[in-house]
């Protein structure tokens, strides 16, 4: 079914297509129903991490659903999890627009949304309104305007604001086209950022403490692939002494090279097919650094089965899709999970668990 939206998708400006489908989707959340393939069952995939189950490990990556207005649609799809953001606390625009490219011939993207979303309000009574069941993330980050020195304020904020609705944060401090955002990955700044939300986090929990339901909500830290390693593996010592729950890996990138689309010298951030290798050393480093005991979820340029597997056996306990879903389909889902399952077969695995990390040597 998609082979034939998508080339009427293609035919308009990109942000026209992505506003559309998303308007689409959170009319009709069974549209989906029509281009998603059913999933087998697949008990093999299944994880439990941070005390939820994730009942395989493709999810959908930050930044496709900011203010989180199509949740049910897009998890009828099949995603396991979902990652709505980034939010910011107050609505801001973002930037002017063309802000989003299409590189057909790298099978890539390049953006510098810049962050615009309809602030911490509308995502909080978006997710209130959610229906399907499945697990959804939500990735905060800081408005414009917000000096790096009070981010802090901005990213307490979101989590004392959004924290009964979400299942799990992700401080973003790595995307590319907010100025000055990914500076916050300095350790001077981020050690101060990451212990203030886990204090919130801390304080949250003790007020649902007494609810039916006790809510523990888990704190994840998405990091940029242009860091240089040494500064990758020392941050990520860093983040899990000081006790977050896992790091996504990775966020778009800067860099350019290998690209033949006439877009390429756009500004912003690219991700896709040319962030596939990069993304994939970043997680093993990471995963190394960690002695594989803090939860990666890989995100760069998974196209199939193939390349999540990769990002598994480099360390991801869980992977996302952004670029790969904008042009494969909501099909690509049920491809992963059926690929996923064969491979786990062919090599003798068990279960998921057994094969994260496999390929990375101490
Ligand atoms: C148009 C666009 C917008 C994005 N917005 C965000 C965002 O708001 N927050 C974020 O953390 N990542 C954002 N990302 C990055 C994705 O979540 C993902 O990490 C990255 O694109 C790499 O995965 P991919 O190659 O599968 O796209 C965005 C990516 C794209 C293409």
């Amino acid at each position: 079914m998609y082979s034939w939206i998508r080339p009427l998708l293609f035919r308009l400006p990109p942000e026209t297509a992505h506003r559309l489908t998303l308007h689409s989707l959170s009319r009709f959340p069974r549209l989906t129903d029509l281009a998603a393939r059913s999933l087998p069952p697949a008990p093999e995939l299944a994880q439990k991490l941070w005390n939820r189950t994730f009942p395989h490990p493709v999810g959908l990556a930050a930044g496709l659903d900011k203010d989180a207005v199509a949740v049910n649609g897009l998890l009828r799809c099949g995603f396991s999890f979902l990652e709505v953001g980034t939010v910011t606390p107050q609505p801001q625009p973002g930037n002017p627009t063309p802000r989003l490219f299409r590189l057909l011939e790298d099978e890539a993207l390049i953006n510098r949304m810049g962050f615009n979303n309809r602030g911490v309000d509308v995502v909080y009574q978006n997710l209130l309104k959610r229906k399907h069941p499945g697990i959804i993330g939500v990735n905060i980050g800081k408005n414009k305007w917000t000096v790096n020195e009070e981010a802090q304020t901005d990213y307490v904020t979101l989590v004392d604001r959004l924290y009964r609705v979400a299942d799990y944060f992700t401080i973003n401090v790595s995307s590319p086209n907010t100025p000055g955002l990914r500076d916050l990955q300095s350790e001077h700044h981020l050690l101060p950022l990451v212990q203030a939300v886990l204090q919130a986090r801390k304080r949250q929990a003790a007020l649902h403490e007494d609810r039916v339901r006790p809510h523990w909500v888990p704190v994840l830290v998405k990091l940029a692939p242009d860091l240089p390693n040494e500064q990758l593996a020392a941050l990520a010592v860093q983040l899990q002494a000081a006790g977050v729950d896992g790091l996504i890996a990775t966020n778009t990138t800067v860099a350019r090279g290998g690209l033949t689309s006439a877009y390429q010298r756009e500004t912003g951030g690219l991700s896709g097919r040319p962030l596939r290798r990069r993304s994939t050393e970043v997680i093993s480093l990471l995963y190394r650094a960690t002695d594989g005991r803090l939860p990666i979820i890989g995100s760069g340029g998974i196209f199939d089965a193939d390349d999540a597997y990769e990002k598994i056996q480099a360390g991801a306990s869980l992977i996302q899709v952004y670029t790969g879903f904008i042009y494969r389909g909501p099909a690509l889902v049920g491809d992963i999970v059926r690929g996923l399952q064969q491979r786990l077969a062919a090599e003798g695995f068990a279960n998921i668990a057994e094969a994260v990390g496999s390929k990375v040597h101490a």
